[in-house]
């Protein structure tokens, strides 16, 4: 069985294990989190194209979030040392910004993660770097609406199986695969928090959705094997077969009659590529 618990600010930085519901404190703070994080994607948008230095990319994440107020959850998180994560082609997530360059061809996944008043928005979008080859940008464009259609599930009522599912079904009937190894989490006052939202699943399963509950959907979608090995540096996570490897991520909250993305990009560049 699941433990839901109600919030009131003051325990909302609790470990509790419990499923969090918020209170419309708790969506004002996410709207302006979400909306802080997908304006941070959306101002560095010009600057994702062949030659650009991913480390410096990550410089400009971290000034786009201090002019707004906003602080990176990721830096100094469990050793992390940077603003966002870079992870290109067969990275899965986590790839680390560094001196390499983005290359015409590639895809890449950034994610960005801003702490706004104790409030966490956190949020990714694949990028196309120059002329892609159709088969990535397939990729892309699948990863997108699997992330959409569990999105779509959410509502009171409902079940997060029924997310993973869609999310599941979409994807593998375009033989593509699933990535098990990282999920989804809950979000708030805290940047991982329950539940764990896995983005395979059986519908009907997992724990039912109420208002008030704030989550990421985040499916990592591999056009080969699903699985994943880490890499020396304790962070890189790739494709074991090498293949390409796409991912989206927004933050949500359940409302009343459905459900509200936090992270919607004010540009209209939820989908840049
Ligand atoms: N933003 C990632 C997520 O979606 C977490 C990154 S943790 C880091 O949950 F330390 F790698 F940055
Ligand atoms: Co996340
Ligand atoms: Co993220």
């Amino acid at each position: 069985m699941n433990e839901y618990q109600t919030i009131t600010s003051a325990d909302a930085v609790a470990r509790t294990g419990a499923i969090k519901l918020y209170d419309a404190d708790g969506f004002e703070g996410m709207r302006r989190a979400g909306r802080i994080a997908a304006e941070v994607l959306d101002a560095l948008t010009p600057h994702v194209v062949p030659g650009a230095v991913t480390e410096e990319l990550d410089d400009r994440v971290f000034a786009l979030m201090r002019e707004r107020g906003a602080l990176p959850a990721t830096l100094g998180y469990r050793g992390y040392t940077k603003s966002s994560c870079i992870s290109v082609n067969h990275i899965v997530c986590h790839g680390i910004p560094s001196a390499k360059t983005l290359r015409d061809g590639d895809i890449a996944n950034i994610d960005v993660t801003v702490i706004v008043d104790g409030w966490h928005g956190d949020t990714s979008r694949m990028f196309c770097i120059g002329d892609v080859p159709i088969k990535a940008r397939k990729l892309v464009d699948v990863t997108y609406e699997a992330m959409m259609r569990g999105i779509a599930e959410v509502r009171p009522g409902a079940r997060l199986g029924d997310v993973s599912h869609a999310i599941q079904h979409f994807a593998e009937s375009f033989r593509y695969s699933v990535v098990r190894d990282f999920c989804g989490h809950g979000l708030g006052r805290l940047f991982h928090d329950a539940p764990e939202v896995v983005h395979a699943g059986r519908r009907g399963t997992g724990p039912e959705l109420r208002p008030g509950m704030f989550f990421t959907i985040e499916p990592m979608i591999n056009i080969g094997r699903a699985d994943v090995k880490v890499l020396e540096d304790g962070w890189t996570a790739v494709t074991r077969d090498r293949s390409l490897s796409a991912q989206f991520e927004h933050s949500v909250g359940v409302t009343e009659d459905g459900v509200e993305i936090f992270t919607l990009s004010p540009a209209g560049l939820d989908k840049p590529c």
